[in-house]
């Protein structure tokens, strides 16, 4: 059958493809300014309701509606229905808003649509990620020989981190080559530690890499927290005394509930002493870095052999963007491995790089051009700013919060979340919740601390001042009025 004539396949050198890319494009964007008609974060329906608006027969019909008809379902039924993250009424997650200049970003690569496996399927594509992993080892303070590589975010960061310190320490320490061999005999000793309030993605990777939950041994925190350094020494010792092996320390630089900072300083000195890996997830907390006033709280991060960074948080970049760096760039070499028809040998010797052989992904976006174009658009300054002004706003509504008596919170914030509830049953600040989503179009976040249920705001968004903290915590406080009432 011949091709819709009026539904072109592509954008390329013809004119007539290049004014069909600019109409869809510039009707896509008016299609999003016009979604945005007020300044809540969420207008949108319940999931019943959503779930109704959507509903259709098929979603593969026998003739295809062609791009206006589904443009103008998506901006009747999709696009008032989006999530705001760029409103500063949504505080939930470690989810931020985007950008402007890193959508353009990802107009341009996904134009391009160029892939990172090999170097002939994204030339300039390698070379800037290549560029890019270069400054940002620089910027975390590694040496010469370090290196890293994208990633999709903070779990598969991590899942990295843990397995590079497996093969690692299965290679040096046991003498067992994990690549070839796959795990050792006594894999069902290997331990890693990593704090109480440290992310799911741990039990998972120990999952992923044969190690299962039962190897991630969880340390008390103290008051702030922090991974208990004495806490962790005491388990490492008497778990070798028990036979088992540990083999890995990670440090959360930003919990991800909290944002509190394990201190590296302390825990590399038992790493070098018991000869372990010390990765640090710094997901939430790689942004400090960019603070003028703040970056002193991570510590000596260098320290570590692995560092996770993740800039779909504190960054602002669009989802998904992320990058794991390590100390000694050839520990990379566990994701080597050659196709003939893909990265051959001769092309490294004659000097085309295939990051394939660095990564856990063979197909892979271009995200390094969103940090390229974001770095060189703000400057340091620019997210100094930024970073500068969500932790200020953190510090400020945790004095209001401490100083107002129908507050209790969690803990003093380092970075730019605030852990709070109202002095109510859990079951009230469950409801308030609720009611800001669905009556004030607020989304704040939710989790649980010393086995109460506590409210969370995660301030990521530069545009939040004081005044709007003021007037969400006396909404917060008018509705737990109401809903004792209910
Ligand atoms: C401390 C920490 N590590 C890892 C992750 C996982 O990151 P991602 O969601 O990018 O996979 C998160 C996510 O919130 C986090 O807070």
């Amino acid at each position: 059958m011949k091709p819709d004539t009026e539904l072109l396949y592509f954008l390329n050198n013809e004119e007539r493809t290049k004014e069909a890319y600019r109409k869809m494009v510039t009707e896509t964007v008016q299609a999003i300014l016009d979604s945005l008609s007020d300044d809540k974060a969420y207008a949108g329906q319940s999931p019943q309701g959503l779930q109704d608006i959507i509903g259709r027969p098929t979603l593969l019909p026998e003739r295809g509606l062609g791009f206006p008809k589904v443009l103008e379902e998506v901006r009747r039924t999709i696009l008032p229905n989006f999530l705001r993250t760029s409103s500063t009424d949504y505080l939930a997650h470690l989810h931020s808003p985007a950008l402007l200049e890193s959508i353009c970003s990802e107009l341009i690569l996904s134009t391009f649509n160029q892939s990172m496996d090999s170097w002939d399927q994204g030339p300039i594509a390698t070379e800037i990620e290549l560029q890019v992993t270069k400054e940002l080892c620089k910027l975390y303070g590694y040496p010469e020989g370090s290196d890293g590589i994208f990633t999709s975010g903070g779990s598969q960061s991590n899942l990295s981190a843990l397995m590079l310190a497996r093969d690692w320490f299965c290679t040096t320490l046991l003498n067992h080559d994990v690549k070839k061999l796959g795990l050792p005999p006594s894999y069902a000793k290997l331990r890693l530690y990593t704090s109480e309030v440290s992310h799911f993605s741990m039990e998972k990777s120990a999952h992923l890499l044969g190690l299962g939950y039962d190897a991630v041994r969880k340390v008390p925190v103290d008051k702030l927290c922090r991974m208990d350094s004495r806490a962790l020494e005491s388990l490492i010792l008497s778990d070798k005394e028990a036979g088992l092996i540990p083999f890995c320390v990670v440090a959360t630089l930003g919990t991800t509930d909290y944002g509190s900072i394990d201190s590296v300083d302390e825990l590399g000195a038992i790493t070098r002493r018991h000869n372990l890996w010390l990765h640090a997830d710094a997901a939430y907390g790689s942004g400090v870095k960019l603070s003028d006033q703040y970056a002193h709280r991570l510590g000596p991060i260098e320290v570590c052999d692995s560092i996770t960074v993740d800039f779909h948080k504190m960054f602002l970049l669009p989802i998904s963007c992320g990058a794991f760096l390590v100390k000694d760039g050839k520990s990379l070499e566990a994701f080597s491995l050659h196709a003939d028809y893909l990265n051959r040998e001769e092309d490294e010797e004659d000097g085309y790089s295939n990051l394939v052989g660095k990564s856990m992904q063979t197909t892979r976006r271009f995200d390094a051009l969103k940090v390229w174009m974001a770095f060189l658009t703000r400057g340091k300054d620019g997210y100094s700013n930024i970073i500068d002004t969500c932790i200020g706003n953190a510090a400020y509504l945790y004095e209001r919060v401490s100083e107002n008596p129908v507050f209790e919170v969690a803990i003093r914030p380092e970075i730019s979340s605030v852990v709070f509830r109202l002095r109510k049953s859990d079951g009230t600040n469950k409801k308030v919740r609720r009611l800001l989503l669905h009556t004030h179009g607020v989304v704040i976040g939710q989790t649980v601390y010393a086995n109460r249920t506590f409210l969370k705001f995660t301030l990521l968004n530069p545009l939040l001042d004081h005044e709007k903290l003021d007037e969400l915590l006396l909404l917060i406080e008018q509705l737990g009025k109401e809903a004792e009432k209910e």
